[in-house]
C-alpha cells in the first residue's frame, strides 16, 4: 500500500497524491508541497495547530499521555539522575557525555562565563525600574557586536563557539540585569562554582561579605533548568528557527527568543502565576476567579493553567510540585500561603467540567515561581530564569536547523483579505 493521501478538489475532479512522512514517534505529516504545484492550493493554520515546521531528534512530547523525552530520556529520569549541563550536552550533542566529555564541556562552559567589560555600560543606560526581560533582550542581542571570530555559522565550530558562549554568559548577564535592578555592583563569576551555584553568587553575593551557596537552593535550581531546556517547537524555540533561518547572526536569534518567551502566554505565565496567586489571595476566593477564567466576556484566563500540546498532566509541573514540597519543608516554610493556595486552586479547577472537557492541566509555570519566590528571586526576574534555561534548547534547535543541509528561509503564506487591484485617487477626489 502507498504511503500517500490523495486530496480530491471537488470543484474541479483534480485530484493529487500527497506523500505522507514518518518520525520514529509522534503522528505522522502530509508533506504538502505538491498542493500548490498541482492544485494551487496553500494551506490555512494559523497558530499552526497541526502544522510540522521541521524535522527534529530533539525533543518528544505525548500530550496525550504526557510523557516528555530529551534525545528519547524521559524527564522524570533526567530531574532524577542528571544535571544542566549534562542534560545540555545530551540536547546540544545527541548523547549523554562521558565523565571525561563532562568534564570538558563543564571547563568550556566556565571559561565563557565572563562577559566583556564594555557590555557593563549598556546597563547604565536602562534605568533601575527597567524589566530584566527588556534588559536581556537587549543585552543578549547586543553580543553579535563582540565576536567577529566566529562568525560564519556554517562552519560547525563558529556554531559550538557562539553555543558555548550563550550557555556561559546568560546566567551573567541575568544576574547583572538584577543587580542593575537593585542599585548592587555586578558580581564576577567564580571558577569554583558550579553552573546554578554561580548565578546564585552573581545574584545574591555582595563584595561586602562572603556569600555561602545553598546547595538545596542550588540543587532546586538545577532541575528547574533541567525541566525548562527544551520543549519542541514552542513559540520561542519557533521564533528562534525562524530568525536564525535566515542565516541571521545566532546572538540576535536568541534575542528574538527572549522576546517571545516573555510573552505572558509563554514563559511570561510564570510571573503571572505569582500577581494571580496575590490577587486570589484566600482559598475563600477561587470560585469567583474560576468563574472569571470561565466567563468568555472576561479577559482572565488561569495563569499556569493549559497548555497547546499537553491534553493530560504537564510531567514538569508534577516535578515542580514535588520539588516545591522539598524545597519549602527544607526552608522551614511548610505552611506556605501561596502553595498551598496554588495546590487548593489546582484541586478546584481539575474538579471543575470546564477545565475538564477542554484538558486544562498545571503547566510548568504553575509552581515554578513559588519555587523561585521561596529561594529570594524576585517576581520580575521568572522568566529570565526560564530564559536561562531555555537557551539550551535554543541554541540546540539552532544548530540543528543550520546543520540540516535541507534547510531554507522561513516563508509562510496567507490567505489574503484585503482590496482588490484600484487606481490612485488624487487629494482633491477623495
Ligand atoms: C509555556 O508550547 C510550549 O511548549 C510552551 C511551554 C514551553 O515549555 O515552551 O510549555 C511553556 O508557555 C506554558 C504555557 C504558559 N501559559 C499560560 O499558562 C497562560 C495561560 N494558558 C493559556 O493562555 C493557554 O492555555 C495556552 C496559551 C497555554 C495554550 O493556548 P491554546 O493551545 O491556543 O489553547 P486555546 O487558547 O485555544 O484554549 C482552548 C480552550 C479555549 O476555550 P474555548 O474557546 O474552547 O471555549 O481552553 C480555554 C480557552 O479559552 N483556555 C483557558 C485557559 N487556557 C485555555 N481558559 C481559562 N484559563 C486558561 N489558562
Amino acid at each position: 500500500m502507498k504511503d500517500t493521501v490523495t486530496i480530491l478538489d471537488n470543484a474541479t475532479g483534480k485530484s493529487v497524491e500527497l506523500p505522507i512522512r514518518r518520525g520514529t514517534l509522534g503522528p505522522p505529516a502530509i508533506d504538502i508541497g505538491a498542493l500548490q504545484r498541482e492544485l494551487g492550493y496553500v494551506t490555512y493554520d494559523p497558530g499552526f495547530l497541526a502544522t510540522a515546521s521541521c524535522h527534529s531528534a530533539i525533543t518528544y512530547i505525548d500530550g496525550e499521555q504526557g510523557v516528555l523525552l530529551y534525545r528519547g530520556y524521559p524527564i522524570e529520569q533526567l530531574a532524577e539522575k542528571s544535571n544542566f549541563l549534562e542534560v545540555a550536552h545530551l540536547l546540544i550533542y545527541g548523547e549523554l557525555p562521558s565523565q571525561a566529555q563532562l568534564g570538558e564541556f563543564t571547563n568550556i562552559i566556565r571559561r565563557h562565563t565572563m562577559f566583556n567589560e564594555s557590555l557593563k555600560s549598556f546597563y547604565h543606560g536602562f534605568h533601575h525600574d527597567a524589566h530584566p526581560m527588556a534588559i536581556m533582550v537587549g543585552v543578549v542581542g547586543s553580543l553579535s557586536a563582540f565576536y567577529h571570530d566566529s562568525t560564519d555559522i556554517h562552519n560547525p565550530h563558529h556554531r559550538d563557539i557562539a553555543a558555548h558562549r550563550l550557555i556561559a554568559k546568560m546566567p551573567t548577564i541575568a544576574a547583572a540585569s538584577y543587580k542593575h535592578s537593585i542599585g548592587e555592583p555586578f558580581m564576577y563569576p567564580r571558577n569554583n562554582l558550579n553552573y546554578c551555584g554561580n548565578l546564585l553568587h552573581m545574584m545574591f553575593s555582595v563584595p561586602a561579605e562572603d556569600y555561602q551557596v545553598d546547595p538545596l537552593a542550588e540543587k532546586a535550581l538545577d532541575l528547574i533548568f533541567i525541566l525548562h531546556a527544551d520543549h519542541e517547537q514552542n513559540a520561542s524555540t519557533s521564533t528562534v528557527r525562524l530568525a536564525g533561518s535566515s542565516s541571521a547572526d545566532p546572538f540576535a536569534c536568541i534575542s528574538a527568543g527572549i522576546a517571545s518567551l516573555w510573552g505572558p502566554a509563554h514563559g511570561g505565565a510564570n510571573e503571572e502565576v505569582l500577581h494571580m496567586l496575590a490577587e486570589i489571595g484566600d482559598s475563600k476566593n477561587i470560585p469567583k476567579y474560576i468563574a472569571r477564567a470561565k466567563d468568555k466576556n472576561d479577559s482572565f484566563r488561569l495563569m499556569g493553567f493549559g497548555h497547546r500540546v499537553y491534553k493530560n498532566h504537564d510531567p514538569r509541573a508534577r516535578l515542580i510540585r514535588a520539588m516545591c514540597h522539598e524545597v519549602l519543608n527544607k526552608l522551614g516554610n511548610q505552611n506556605n500561603p501561596l502553595f498551598e493556595l496554588a495546590l487548593k486552586l489546582e484541586e478546584v479547577a481539575l474538579q471543575d467540567e470546564y477545565f475538564i472537557e477542554r484538558k486544562l492541566y498545571p503547566n510548568v509555570d504553575f509552581y515554578s515561581g513559588i519555587i523561585y519566590k521561596a529561594l529570594g528571586i524576585p517576581t520580575n526576574m521568572f522568566t529570565v530564569m526560564f530564559a536561562i534555561a531555555r537557551t539550551v534548547g535554543w541554541v540546540a534547535q539552532w544548530m540543528e536547523m543550520i546543520a540540516d543541509p535541507n534547510q531554507r528561509i522561513g516563508r509562510p503564506r496567507q490567505v489574503y483579505d484585503g482590496a482588490t487591484r484600484r487606481d490612485y485617487a488624487g487629494i482633491k477626489d477623495r
